[in-house]
Parts: structure tokens; sequence; C-alpha cells
């Protein structure tokens, strides 16, 4: 196989979506409100809006698992900006993220180009009657935990204010997606109103106790996808604690890995994904040496993995 070739099924691998329990609650719920909301419409009743909280550390899955809902579900008009209807507004706070900034980024999502010589008071009128004329149901803010980042409590209080009156809105309630990592929780439990009217799902930190049968099953499904075979030396609980490890325990990255060590074996030809392709794809990724190896080293719960593979995570 060429490096044109791998690099093509590289690219079908990080399109696939790998399905897990916290992605079935949180897309159960989505479509309980998203039905509530359609019935309460056709019943011409109007009732204050709810929200959902995803919360989970960087590199869990939050980013993906929106995105999938968003994009699978067919009956979800996702209007460029020239649809009149858009059922769902989604964009990452910005920073920093007043009450100003926040409703400008809200206004350039809805396809209107920033106007920066507007008070904040303004500009949430005019996405407030924006989103009542597209007909927008949700608005996901990721990175929600940003909402408290760099700024007065009294700044965070009035983005927060404003967004529960987008909740509660008589003529056009607007339902909330936050997706963040755990300060978000710490950030709606200040807030008893706010809270009340959330639904919180987590994305767990995984163990090499529990989660064993789900990291196998991701094994399979990757290495299934690229025609390859795991190791024997794949399905044995020490393995899965050392791939939890090295991921720091998240669910996104432990596919992030999956995926970099199905890359070594294509490269080397082999049709066996085996425990050494791991081991490469944690050096390349991290550029640590063998003691610091999570598949490696013989005391490998020590090793700060997150530190480890830095960047972005
Ligand atoms: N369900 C999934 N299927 C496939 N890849 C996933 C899935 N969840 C996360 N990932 C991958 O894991 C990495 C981290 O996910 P991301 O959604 O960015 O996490 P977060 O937003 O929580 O920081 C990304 O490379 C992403 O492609
Ligand atoms: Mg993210």
């Amino acid at each position: 196989m060429n490096n044109n070739d791998v690099a093509k099924r590289m690219l079908a691998l990080r399109a696939a979506f790998a399905s897990n329990p916290t992605y079935a609650s949180f897309q159960r719920q989505f479509q309980t409100l998203l039905e509530r909301r359609r019935f309460e419409m056709d019943a011409g009743v109007v009732s204050e809006a709810r929200g959902i909280a995803l919360i989970g550390a960087s590199g869990s899955g939050k980013t993906t698992a929106v995105n999938r809902l968003l994009r699978s579900s067919s009956d979800l008009v996702l209007g460029g900006i020239d649809d009149i209807r858009c059922d769902v507004v989604s964009f990452p706070v910005p920073s920093p993220a007043t009450l100003k900034f926040v409703g400008q980024t809200a206004l350039h999502s809805l396809g209107y180009p920033l106007r920066r010589d507007k008070t904040a008071y303004i500009i949430w009128d005019m996405v407030r009657e924006h989103l009542h004329a597209r007909r927008t149901l949700f608005l996901h803010l990721d990175e929600a935990q940003d909402l408290s980042l760099h700024q007065t409590p009294r700044e965070m209080q009035s983005v927060i204010n404003t967004l529960k009156s987008l909740m509660q809105n008589r003529s056009w309630p607007v339902g909330m997606i936050l997706s963040g990592m755990p300060a978000l929780k710490n950030m709606l439990n200040h807030d008893p109103q706010l809270a009340r009217r959330f639904y919180p799902i987590e994305f767990p930190s995984l163990n090499a106790i529990n989660d064993i049968e789900q990291v196998f099953s991701t094994i399979s499904f990757y290495a299934a996808k690229a025609d390859l075979t795991p190791a024997e030396d794949l399905l044995l609980p020490d393995f899965a604690a050392r791939l939890i490890h090295a991921a720091a325990g998240e669910f996104g990255l432990t596919i992030e890995l999956i995926i970099a060590a199905i890359e070594r074996a294509l490269l080397r030809e082999a049709s066996v994904l085996e425990p050494r392709d791991f081991r490469e794809a944690f050096t390349l990724r991290s550029g640590c040496v063998d003691g610091l190896n999570p598949f490696v080293a013989e005391d490998f719960e020590r090793i700060d993995s997150r530190k480890l593979l830095g960047g972005g995570i």
C-alpha cells in the first residue's frame, strides 16, 4: 500500500463516528426536547425552553458529539445564511466572553455582519429578533465554561441572565445546548434558576475496570474499518488499561490513539494491528522516551499522559 492509499484510508477512519453510551443519552435527551417543542408549537402553546449541558474533559468527545447529532438528525434544517429556517445555531464562546461580544458572535452565526457600533442591548435585541425570524429552536455554545473566563463576575452574570431570558422569551423561547469542561457545571450550579432548566450529561472518564469492553469494541470497530485484525494481545485487560491510561481516560483521545496505531500498521503493510503500533504511535505523538510510554513502562500508572500528549488537550 503506498502512502496515498494510507492517507486515503486515514481520512475515512477520521471521518468515522464511534457510538458510545454518552452520545446515546445525549441524542435521546435532545430528541425529547425537540419533539416537545415541536408538539407545543403545533398546539400553539408557548412554554419556557430547556437546555442540555454536555460536560467532559478536553478530548472526551463533546464537540464531535454535538456536530454528529446536528448533522445526523435528518429532520433538522441547518439553513445556510440565505435560508429562512435554521433550527440550530452553533458557535464556540468567543474570548473575552463579554455580553456584547457573545451577542455579536451570535449575530454573526446567524449570518449578519459584525456591527461594532451598537450597544450590547441593541445587539441582543437583534439576536432575539433574528432567532425568531429564522425559527431557531436551539442555540449551541461550545466551550461554554469560557463564559466565566477572563471577565468580571458581573459580566458573567449578565451573559447568563441574557441566555436565561432567551429561554424564557414569551414570543419565541430558544433551547440551549451548552458543551464544555467540568467548570461549566460549577457555573450552572452557581445560579440555581439556571441549573434547574438544564439536563446535565457527562462524558465520564474511562477506567480499566468498567470500560474494558467498550475499549475492545472500539479497537475492533476501527481495525475492521481498516481491514486489520487486532492481535490477541490487544484484547487483554492489561492492554486496555494501558490504552485508557495513555489516552488520559478520555474516549476521544482513545480513538485518536487507535487511529494513529492503525496508521503505523498500514505503513508497515501489516494485516495485524499489534501493541508495537500503539507504542510507536504514542512515541510519535508525545516525543517521549520508552520509560514514559504507557505501552512500554512497567509501572505505567504513574505517567501523566495528559501532560505528555500536551498541545490541544
Ligand atoms: N464518537 C467519536 N467517534 C470518532 N472520533 C471521536 C469521537 N469522539 C471524539 N472523537 C475524536 O476525539 C478527538 C477529541 O474529540 P473532541 O470532540 O474534539 O473532544 P472535546 O470537544 O471534548 O475536547 C477528536 O480527534 C475526535 O475526532
Ligand atoms: Mg471541543
